[in-house]
Parts: C-alpha cells; sequence; structure tokens
C-alpha cells in the first residue's frame, strides 16, 4: 500500500513538473516561440521545394532544386525575404491555391500539404519583412 502511495506522489509531481515545463516553453521566450514557428515554417518551405525556385535570403534559404526537373525550375521566381511587405497572408494562401493572380498569372505551383502547414507557412511568409536591397 505504502509503496502504491509514494508511486502515485511521484507521478502527479512530475505531472505538475511537465505542465509547469510546457507552461514556461510556450509563454515565457516569446522569441524564441517565434524562432521555433520559423524553423518549422521554412523547413515546410523547403519539404514543398518552394526553395527550387525562391530564395529568402533573409532567412538563410538559396536555391536547392534538388529533385526537380530543369522545366520545373523557374529562374525569374522572387527572394521572398519581402513578400510580408507587399502581400498579407490572406492574399498569399489565395494566390498559394491559385485563386488569385499576380501580374495576370496564377502562381506555378499550387501548395498541397496539410491545412496547418498551409497556415503556419503563410504566417511565417506575410511576417517577412526585410527590404529588398
Ligand atoms: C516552379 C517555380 C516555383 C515554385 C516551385 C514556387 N514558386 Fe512561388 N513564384 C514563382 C514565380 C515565377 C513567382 C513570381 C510570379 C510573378 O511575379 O508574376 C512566384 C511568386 C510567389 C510569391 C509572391 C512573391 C512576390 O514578390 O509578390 C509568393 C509569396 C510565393 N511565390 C510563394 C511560394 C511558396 C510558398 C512556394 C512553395 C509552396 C512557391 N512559391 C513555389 C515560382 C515558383
Amino acid at each position: 500500500m505504502k509503496r502504491d502511495k509514494i508511486s502515485l506522489v511521484v507521478v502527479i509531481m512530475g505531472a505538475f513538473a511537465m505542465v509547469g515545463a510546457i507552461t514556461l516553453a510556450t509563454y515565457s521566450p516569446g522569441v524564441s516561440l517565434a524562432q521555433d514557428n520559423a524553423a518549422v515554417a521554412s523547413a515546410i518551405f523547403k519539404d514543398h521545394e518552394c526553395w527550387g525556385c525562391h530564395t529568402v535570403q533573409s532567412a538563410k534559404i538559396e536555391l536547392d532544386v534538388g529533385d526537380l526537373e530543369p522545366d520545373e525550375v523557374d529562374e525569374d521566381a522572387p527572394d521572398l525575404s519581402d513578400a510580408g511587405l507587399k502581400h498579407d497572408q490572406e492574399w498569399i494562401m489565395q494566390y498559394l491555391k491559385k485563386k488569385v493572380k499576380l501580374n495576370d498569372e496564377k502562381h506555378e505551383k499550387k501548395f498541397r500539404g496539410t491545412d496547418e502547414e498551409f497556415e503556419t507557412l503563410t504566417a511565417w511568409l506575410s511576417a517577412l519583412k526585410t527590404e529588398a536591397k
């Protein structure tokens, strides 16, 4: 019986410690959370081969054509460091789903990830506000 009580206490203490750690990680260093989001978003950006056409110099993302065929790559694609100065998240979402046009044309690539990935990716893009040099 006594053993059971002790292990119950240990489990409860462990649960409190975990909740505490999560709360701390979530709320205290707001900056590092933003950095985590940026890390996740840039991984999504790479996974979906956006970097086959676009650089994001402010996030140190260079071109990587990976397995893309040469005719799947467009060298005129702009650097996206200033995407958030030109467009808001809503517009970027529409554009990447080919629902709105830019310069009379739809985007070449339709985003085909999950809704959650799409939200993270477009939030990040619309927060990129480094003036182009
Ligand atoms: C096949 C090449 C190609 C791929 C892959 C590609 N894009 Fe593009 N994208 C373009 C081109 C070209 C333009 C510019 C079109 C124009 O200016 O008329 C563009 C424009 C954009 C713009 C608007 C930029 C601006 O300055 O207004 C955003 C945002 C964007 N792309 C995001 C993405 C994301 C996110 C991905 C990955 C899901 C992606 N693109 C994949 C070719 C590509």
